[in-house]
């Protein structure tokens, strides 16, 4: 019988990749994304590409407001898959609120506590949900992409840097409590991707230091999505682990840059 993957953050960027990836080997998909029409437009844009998959887009959203993570609209979501008979075996825990542009004494307070509760609560309510019914039925696999601001911080995102470092302790937590349940639990770090955002912002991308990593260039989508199939499908024996995919960036002091490279 053919496994069924969730997928979350899934309509645009990163998650676009993950979900081809366990599409084109043969899983059935469920993902996420906020808004209807974002989710209808990529599920028919998956099922065009693969029509022999089985894949369910999910409109969810991870807070009633910046200090309340949506409970209700999990258990929801998990009565829908429930209803219909799809088990999760693999839960990738790939949306995130990016917390740009955080200013620290400009901020307000749920501003920090907004990207908090959906990287680190909502994600360990979806774990929960997820691993519950995994435990039923013998095990399973959840995955989640992270970053590798988890170890070292950049500028104006003291939230976003938290969440990820946070996120990394729930996933080794999670790995003790869980592995008694055949329940796997990892963590992809990416360093900088490419998405939509570098073609949006051509200019800040091309000058961007974390590009001058010891590889020479960022990660595309493909190469996190190979990372966390990594973990679905080939590390039976491993749980509670890191891994990351950064070009070596952050095994550098500093980046090394190009002759007459300025930052304005
Ligand atoms: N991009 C990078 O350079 C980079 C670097 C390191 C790590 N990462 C990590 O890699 C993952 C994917 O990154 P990305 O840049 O591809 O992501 P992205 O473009 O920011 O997309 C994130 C997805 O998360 C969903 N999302 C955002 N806020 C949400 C919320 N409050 N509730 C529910 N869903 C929400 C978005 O939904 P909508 O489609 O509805 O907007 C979107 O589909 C993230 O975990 C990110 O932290 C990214």
């Amino acid at each position: 019988m053919k496994k069924t993957a969730l997928i979350t953050g899934a309509c645009i960027n990163t998650g676009v990749a993950i979900v081809e990836k366990f599409a084109s080997e043969g899983y059935d998909v469920v993902f996420t994304g906020r808004s209807q029409d974002g989710v209808a437009e990529a599920e028919q844009r998956y099922k065009a590409k693969f029509p022999n998959t089985n894949i369910i887009g999910y409109a969810i959203n991870s807070l009633l407001d910046e200090r309340t993570v949506d409970e209700a609209a999990v258990d929801a979501l998990f009565s829908f898959l429930d209803e219909k008979g799809i088990f999760i075996e693999t839960l990738v825990c790939n949306a995130a609120d990016q917390g740009l542009n955080m200013k620290v004494f400009e901020n307000p307070l749920t501003d920090f506590m907004r990207v908090i509760n959906t990287n680190v609560v909502w994600n360990y309510c979806l774990s929960e949900h997820a691993a519950k019914r995994m435990k039923e039925n013998g095990g399973g696999s959840i995955i989640f992409v992270n970053s590798n601001t988890a170890y070292r911080s950049i500028p104006d995102r003291i939230a976003y840097t938290a969440s990820k470092g946070g996120q990394l302790g729930m996933m080794r937590g999670l790995a003790l409590d869980l592995g008694k349940y055949n329940i796997r639990v990892n963590a992809v770090l990416p360093g900088m991707i490419k998405t939509d955002r570098w073609e949006k912002n051509p200019e800040f991308y091309a000058k961007v230091p974390s590009r001058y990593t010891p590889l020479g260039d960022v990660a595309v989508g493909e190469d996190i999505a190979d990372a966390v199939w990594y973990f679905a499908a080939m590390a039976r024996n491993t749980t509670g682990a890191e891994l990351v995919v950064d070009g070596g960036n952050t095994c550098q002091l500093y980046p090394v840059l190009p002759k007459g490279y300025t930052v304005d």
